[in-house]
């Protein structure tokens, strides 16, 4: 988001086209100074600021400001069985990964000696708090304080793609790509998969185990059929597509009926791009679905 236009706050215009990413808020209480340039130490300055500038706002009172920041103290990291207390790896990690931890904490003359973990120190969140010129910004604007980028913490990136403060980089391994290049670390290409490997397992998230009953899990996803008479075509159309994505893969004895649903659903798909439908058709589909997921689940049980 470009937060310097006059879209976003009359008055505010930079005329430059310079939007930065939005940041994951988890871990914001450990993740200080805030802003990508990290100018604000608080993270009270930093709400209010948003507030009063760009939002253009009345400042909250302190009750309020309060509230907001004990809120945003309580986001916290997703859990990595990766990582252990003191974040180095655990026996979760593949074996490059553990590699590539050696290659992280590795010294290069094109750091002037530091090692990746010497911004992205392991024992502070993969972060020093400071502010680095990597070349990566906008050539400093006469007008702001322009001091480079913000490290950026390395965890929970498995969310967080893409990257870089103005998301230019799609992947991990794009991002080890252009240090490479960029410091002349005259890595290997086994080198780089394994550091990627590393950053990849510094970055992971735990996923919960699914265990919610099979008919339950079909219904909450065929539930998304009650949008297909939302106003917003993109939506209906999404909302068809998710369907159609979990009506895959019944019983041998239900290929018929699948058949059939998939056919009214396409068909409906096609009629959504010109009209929203209406919500008692939505409700009728929405129960035939349901009987398809109830058979379906009953179809497995021993
Ligand atoms: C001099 C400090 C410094 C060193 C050394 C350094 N980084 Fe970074 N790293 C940064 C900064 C600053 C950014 C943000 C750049 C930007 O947004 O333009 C960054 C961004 C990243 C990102 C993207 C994170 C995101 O969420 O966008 C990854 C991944 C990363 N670095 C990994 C590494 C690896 C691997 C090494 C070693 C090869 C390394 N870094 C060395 C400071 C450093």
């Amino acid at each position: 988001v470009d937060v310097s236009t006059d879209v976003f706050r009359a008055g505010s215009g930079d005329g430059l086209d310079n939007p930065v990413a939005i940041p994951s808020l988890r871990g914001v209480r450990f993740t200080g100074p805030y802003g990508h340039d990290g100018r604000i130490a608080s993270l009270a300055e930093f709400s209010q600021g948003v507030v009063t500038t760009e939002f253009g706002g009345e400042p909250l009172d302190t009750r309020e400001l309060s509230a907001l920041v004990r809120y945003l103290q309580d986001l916290d990291f997703l859990p990595n069985e990766k990582l252990d207390e003191h974040n180095r790896l655990t026996g979760a990690a593949a074996e490059a990964a553990h590699r590539g931890e050696g290659i992280f904490n590795r010294s290069y003359p094109g750091f002037g000696g530091g090692s990746c973990a010497t911004c992205h120190d392991p024992s502070s969140f993969f972060r020093d708090g400071k502010a680095h010129r990597m070349g990566t910004g906008d050539p400093p604007s006469p007008h702001a304080i322009e001091d480079g980028e913000e490290t950026p913490t390395l965890l929970n990136t498995a969310e967080t793609a893409p990257y870089f403060h103005d998301n230019r980089f799609a992947t991990l391994g794009d991002v080890i790509t252009w240090f490479d290049a960029t410091y002349a670390l005259h890595l290997s290409s086994t080198e780089r998969d394994d550091l990627t490997a590393y950053v990849q397992a510094v970055g992971a998230v735990d996923r919960p185990k699914d265990d919610r009953p099979l008919a339950r899990k079909l219904n909450q996803q065929f539930a998304y059929i009650a949008l297909a008479s939302d106003q917003d075509p993109r939506v209906r159309r999404a909302a068809i597509e998710e369907v159609l994505v979990s009506l895959a893969g019944e019983p041998a004895a239900l290929h018929d009926r699948g058949d059939e649903l998939r056919a009214s659903l396409q068909a409906l798909r096609v009629e959504v791009s010109k009209t929203a439908i209406e919500p008692r058709a939505a409700r009728a589909m929405r129960d035939d679905l349901s009987r398809f997921a109830a058979d379906w689940a009953g179809a497995l049980r021993p």
